[in-house]
């Protein structure tokens, strides 16, 4: 199946900016995966570049031309014959990955001896740079005084990560992986977007609530949607506090991630976020009950065949019911939206919920179908708001109906009383 586009990324234009590094193969994939994404990738590759990767696969990947030579025009596909300018003027972002510490020098000066130099002083996007060397070089104090220049100059920057180089050596300096990179791409294009200037606090996952130090009660919640739901305010521009009992799913870049397992331990974390929040999406699946005593050490079976425990359940505090009440001292959070996942009578269920809960937005999800709901990738739901307003999302992927829910947002927003 042909990978899903990315909507904050359809049509945008990207310069990428290669440089002579051994890893300049994985700028291929980001190539590959920004264009599959639905980007326009134009990319610039300096001599060094050339060295390890030819332009042909880049263009093959691209499916546009490489520009390599300040000296020859540029092509058909730039909004001036220019190459330099025409690359830098109605570019939505100048990404350079990887940036030897060459490149990241001549940049901090304001050198431009290539062609990728000349396009960054011309460009007028915001301009992202992944450094990638071996860590003595990163760390040499005259890379790192470029990269504080760098920053002061209104550059956005990728952290290198720690691990070992091609040359056998182990330190800080390696280029992140593809995910990592086009996160950040995704966060630099979207913090002028719908949302920005927003917190937004978002929780995923179903809750675990301890038996003993091994067993615990939990659902079948996988913490996608919520995931995305997180990813698709990232998108929007807004600051996103994800608080998630999940493991193993990628952390959407840009968000704030906080661990937690049991219901009580979100709640604690949800009132610890949520003062200044705007917005509250609880997409998580909170366990209603939990065992009233956790044992301190493992229960045992004994040798009796029919030596069965009991577990005696108490219920746990209904997060959303906690902030209704503290919304109505504060007015904060500015919009709650909750989830509602039912078996049945789903509208009638989730339209109660709506109320009782003290919502702006409810996104209500029938479970009992195998395409949509739990673990799987795709969702269909219903969106109901307080004035009876009922929109109906057909079959889409969980990205789709975050994208969904998240325009909702911006609208209850813009709606709701100034600050
Ligand atoms: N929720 C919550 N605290 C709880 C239980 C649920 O904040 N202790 C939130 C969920 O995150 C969701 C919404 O309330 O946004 C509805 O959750 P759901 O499990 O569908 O409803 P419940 O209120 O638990 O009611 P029931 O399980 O009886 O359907």
């Amino acid at each position: 199946m042909a990978s899903e586009s990315v909507t904050l990324l359809n049509d945008k234009r990207i310069v990428l900016g290669v440089t002579g590094s051994i890893a300049v193969y994985k700028a291929v994939d980001l190539a590959s995966k920004l264009t599959q994404a639905g980007a326009l990738v134009d990319v610039v590759m300096t001599a060094s570049a050339k060295r390890f990767v030819t332009p042909l696969t880049f263009q093959s990947v691209t499916g546009r031309p490489v520009y390599d030579d300040m000296w020859t025009s540029g092509s058909s596909e730039l909004p001036t014959h220019i190459a330099h300018v025409g690359l830098g003027e109605g570019s939505d972002l100048f990404v350079i990955a990887p940036a030897t510490a060459n490149t990241l020098a001549k940049l901090a000066a304001g050198a431009a001896d290539d062609l990728l130099t000349v396009t960054a002083l011309a460009a007028r996007c915001p301009v992202l740079i992944a450094p990638a060397m071996d860590g003595g070089m990163y760390g040499h104090p005259a890379t790192q005084r470029n990269l504080r220049d760098l920053q002061a100059q209104g550059v956005f920057l990728i952290e290198p990560e720690e691990g070992r180089f091609a040359s056998g050596l182990v330190g800080k300096g390696r280029l992140p992986e593809t995910a990592t990179l086009l996160g950040m791409i995704r966060w630099t294009l979207s913090r002028n977007g719908p949302l920005a200037g927003r917190k937004v606090v978002v929780t995923a996952g179903g809750t675990r609530e301890a038996i003993d130090p091994v067993r615990y009660i939990t659902n079948r919640s996988s913490g996608k949607q919520g995931y995305a739901v997180a990813q698709a305010a990232v998108d929007a521009g807004s600051d996103v506090v994800l608080v998630t009992t999940t493991v193993g799913l990628p952390a959407p870049i840009g968000a704030t991630m906080v661990p937690v397992a049991s219901a009580g331990d979100m709640l604690d974390s949800v009132q610890a976020h949520i003062a200044n929040a705007d917005v509250l999406i609880m997409a998580a699946a909170v366990a209603d009950f939990r065992p009233a005593e956790i044992a301190t050490q493992k229960i045992k079976k004994s040798l009796a065949s029919d030596d069965v425990p009991t577990i005696e359940l108490s219920r746990t505090a209904d997060i959303l019911l906690a902030i209704k009440e503290q919304r109505e001292g504060s007015g904060w959070p500015r919009v709650t939206v909750g989830f509602a996942a039912e078996s049945h009578d789903l509208l009638d269920n989730a339209r109660s919920k709506l109320d009782r809960k003290g919502l702006d937005l409810i996104v209500a999800n029938d479970i009992m179908s195998t395409d949509a709901g739990f673990e799987t990738d795709t969702n269909r739901v219903v969106l109901l708001d307080r004035s009876g307003d009922q929109q109906e999302i057909d079959l889409a992927s969980k990205a789709r109906i975050a994208e969904a829910v998240v325009g909702r947002v911006v609208e209850l927003l813009s709606n709701s009383a100034p600050q």
